[in-house]
């Protein structure tokens, strides 16, 4: 069984060009659920996918490189949700797989197995269900990830809640997920 130190180096060795791409700083700079950036949240997801794959024993019907870069990339939309759709976030749950798939295609190439990933990972809201067994990784990956993100009290560290972003507008935690 793979150790977390190896899980977070399978990680590096396939996904190291997505992570330090000059788009990841965006993420960095964008809050996904309370206090947890996009970026540090598809690294969780990652590793997540990686240590499922690992635990449930489907590495003979797991491509492990195409699991650690459709994870990486499944929110690669490079905005902050809150921001988007004036506030309100009632369209983000349902098109950003699409604006992450769009943004990844642009800056990667990506085989079938990544782009359907990214594509149907907030099944059911979308409903097209992923294709590949990697898919569904990321899916149940991301949905624990963004679970217990969400719920953490660590989420009303964001410096947004404290007006630490300059925008002069505290915000409520959300109690929604938007994987
Ligand atoms: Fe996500
Ligand atoms: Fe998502």
């Amino acid at each position: 069984m793979l150790t977390r130190t190896q899980i977070r180096a399978l990680v590096d060795e396939h996904g190291r060009d997505i992570i330090e791409h000059e788009h990841m700083r965006i993420e960095r700079g964008c809050y996904q659920h309370g206090s947890v950036t996009t970026f540090a949240h598809s690294i969780r997801v990652a590793c997540l996918a990686v240590w499922l794959a690992d635990r449930l024993r489907l590495w003979r019907r797991v491509d492990a490189r195409s699991l650690v870069r459709a994870a990486l990339l499944h929110d690669y939309f490079l905005y902050d949700w809150h921001d988007w759709d004036d506030g309100e976030h009632r369209l983000h749950g349902f098109t950003h797989g699409g604006a992450a798939l769009r943004n990844a295609m642009r800056d990667f190439r990506l085989n079938h197995v990544e782009r359907d990933s990214i594509r149907c990972h907030m099944f059911p809201m979308t409903p097209k269900p992923p294709t590949y067994v990697e898919g569904w990784l990321v899916t149940m990956s991301d949905k624990l990830s963004a679970t217990r993100e969400t719920v953490s009290l660590s989420r009303f560290d964001n410096p947004r809640l404290m007006g630490g972003r300059g925008r002069g507008r505290v915000r409520a935690p959300r109690a929604g997920r938007r994987g």
